[in-house]
């Protein structure tokens, strides 16, 4: 790969956690997470990710132990900032764990980890990670003082939520979606300078990731619910496809 490919490249993870909701909406094993994962590497996925949730609604301890045995791509472990989330971790040593933040009664991850005002503690928690090898990234809003202290408690990635960018989009509000936008990119071009890898996602779909997937700085893009969805009308394969052309036709413009 030339180093012109290398600034291109934008590597896409898919999020497996939502085969997971339908098998545990009835019990049982199917469909299976980890053949999710399989398909997912087979259709050139970049990485899987899985969010081992307190309550485990989704992702069971079973499967992470399952999907790194299967797969010979990067795991990116999704992880709240818990003791006992910080022992699984080090137990298995997946490539990569993104500290998201967590609560019981929200849907799915709602707002970004508050990085500026439990630095220490974060700075405490993310270290003995970093040593086990594990890339860490702290999943945050497009917020100028959480950048920061990303920067500051040493973490080498970012994810920055897209959420209410997708959210704004969904609605038709395009001023708030510009708005949102705008503090991506300049978060984006923030984190760039600290020389900080930026990823991105949640709530991402065939609609809305073009602008995202132009950012030069971005890296990465995360993305589950969507692609899984999809996935039931025209198969994980084709559904991936189509959001890798529309990543590559934006990056390429
Ligand atoms: N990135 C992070 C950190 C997430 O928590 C999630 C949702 O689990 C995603 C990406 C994927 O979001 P979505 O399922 O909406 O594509």
């Amino acid at each position: 790969m030339t180093k012109y490919e290398r600034q291109q490249a934008l590597r896409l993870g898919v999020n497996i956690d939502h085969v997971a909701t339908l098998r545990n909406a009835r019990g049982g094993a199917l469909p299976d997470p980890v053949r999710a994962a399989m398909a997912a590497q087979g259709a050139g996925a970049d990485g899987i990710t899985a969010h081992l949730r307190e309550d485990r609604r989704h992702i069971r301890d079973a499967d992470i132990e399952a999907i790194l045995k299967a797969i010979e791509i990067p795991l990116n472990f999704e992880m709240a900032a818990t003791d006992e989330m910080q022992e699984i971790a080090l137990r298995h040593r997946p490539h990569a764990a993104c500290i998201v933040p967590e609560r019981r009664e929200e849907r799915t991850t709602e707002g970004g980890l508050e990085v500026a005002a439990d630095q220490n503690r974060l700075a405490d928690f993310i270290g003995p990670l970093g040593e086990a090898g594990c890339r860490v990234s702290l999943f945050i809003a497009p917020d100028p003082a959480q950048v920061e202290a990303a920067y500051r408690i040493g973490a080498p990635v970012i994810e920055l939520h897209t959420g209410a960018y997708c959210d704004f989009d969904a609605d038709g509000d395009s001023v708030s979606r510009d708005a949102e936008f705008t503090r991506l990119q300049e978060a984006a071009i923030q984190a760039d300078d600290l020389g900080l890898e930026v990823h991105m996602g949640h709530g991402l779909t065939y609609r809305n990731v073009a602008p995202i997937a132009a950012l030069p700085q971005v890296k990465e893009l995360n993305i589950g619910h969507f692609l899984i969805g999809e996935a039931v009308f025209v198969g994980l394969p084709a559904a991936m496809a189509e959001m890798r052309r529309l990543m590559e036709e934006a990056r390429s413009q």
